[in-house]
């Protein structure tokens, strides 16, 4: 059985326990991070940390404790439950007003804090990096501030069940006739060597795994476009890919049907893929 960590203590996952009166799951009014775990080290740590700093101060939420603690219990986690490979969540909410409102609770209210693991013994071996993923493309439906990561995944999760219900792994979602991102991952194509995807804004949430893997092209001198791509313009790249902390560089080879390129993984995501690993194991801590 996990052990999760729930508002200061180290339980068994049976006996961790949150208010129904919790804004987190009256309000979806939360916020997440999710770090990976490479042979019992955290990958990118410092980049989700300063992400969900962004997320609390952007909703007007205090960072529930200091960067150093929550590096120790994500650390604890991992001991506690021999981490090899795998994610861990780490959830914030406005906590437990003790009544259902509307508005804001008064700002002493203790933010509920959760963290758990999830043990993914095939992260780095995963069969879509080899074969590939297959995509849809949906309407993107999501609120205006995607940039925040709200536990508001309501919409996510109803794109990747369309997906599964079409025999296909994801979904991109389209808004304005360009790709946005994945249910939960950044979108990229590769056109004639160049590396497009969309650029930083409100619309899309600002990857961490992005940013990684935007400065290792830039530094094997790889040509990056940041900007909007449509379904016309994926359906005849050379190559496409996601990225994602649980799902590092992963290829995907068709959409709504049609083959991306050869139908096959392509080099450059391979590439990329190799790379990430590579440079983020060099300095997990
Ligand atoms: N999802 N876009 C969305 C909508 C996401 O949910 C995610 C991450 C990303 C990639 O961000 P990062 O590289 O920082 O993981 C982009 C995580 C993995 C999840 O919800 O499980």
């Amino acid at each position: 059985m996990r052990t999760v960590y729930v508002n200061g203590e180290y339980l068994p996952e049976t006996e961790a326990r949150v208010s129904i009166f919790d804004r987190g799951f009256l309000m979806a009014d939360g916020v997440y991070e999710v770090v990976c775990v490479l042979g019992g080290k955290l990958v990118d740590f410092e980049g989700h940390m300063v992400r969900l700093d962004r997320s609390l101060s952007e909703l007007d939420m205090t960072r529930p404790s200091a960067r150093d603690d929550l590096l120790e219990i994500h650390r604890e986690l991992v001991t506690r439950n021999t981490l090899d490979q795998g994610l861990i969540y780490l959830q914030v909410t406005r906590g437990n007003p003790g009544d259902r409102d509307f508005n804001f609770p008064p700002k002493e209210t203790e933010p509920t804090v959760v963290l758990f693991t999830q043990d993914m013994p095939s992260l780095m071996d995963n069969p879509k990096a080899k074969r590939g993923a297959r995509v849809i493309s949906v309407p993107d439906l999501r609120w205006g501030r995607r940039d925040i990561k709200t536990v508001q995944l309501l919409y996510p999760s109803m794109a990747k069940t369309m997906a599964q219900a079409a025999g296909v792994d994801d979904a991109w979602m389209v808004e304005d006739g360009h790709v946005t991102e994945g249910t939960s991952n950044n979108a990229y194509i590769i056109k004639n060597g160049r590396i497009i995807t969309r650029a930083l804004s409100n619309d899309i949430l600002h990857g961490i795994t992005r940013a990684a893997v935007l400065r290792f092209a830039r530094e094997a001198q790889m040509e990056v476009e940041e900007r909007s791509f449509t379904i016309e313009e994926a359906k005849d790249a050379d190559e496409a890919f996601v990225t994602s902390a649980s799902a590092f560089v992963t290829p995907v080879v068709e959409l709504d049907g049609a083959a991306i390129g050869t139908g096959m993984p392509g080099p450059i995501a391979a590439r990329l893929r190799e790379i990430y690993i590579d440079e983020s194991l060099k300095v997990a801590v």
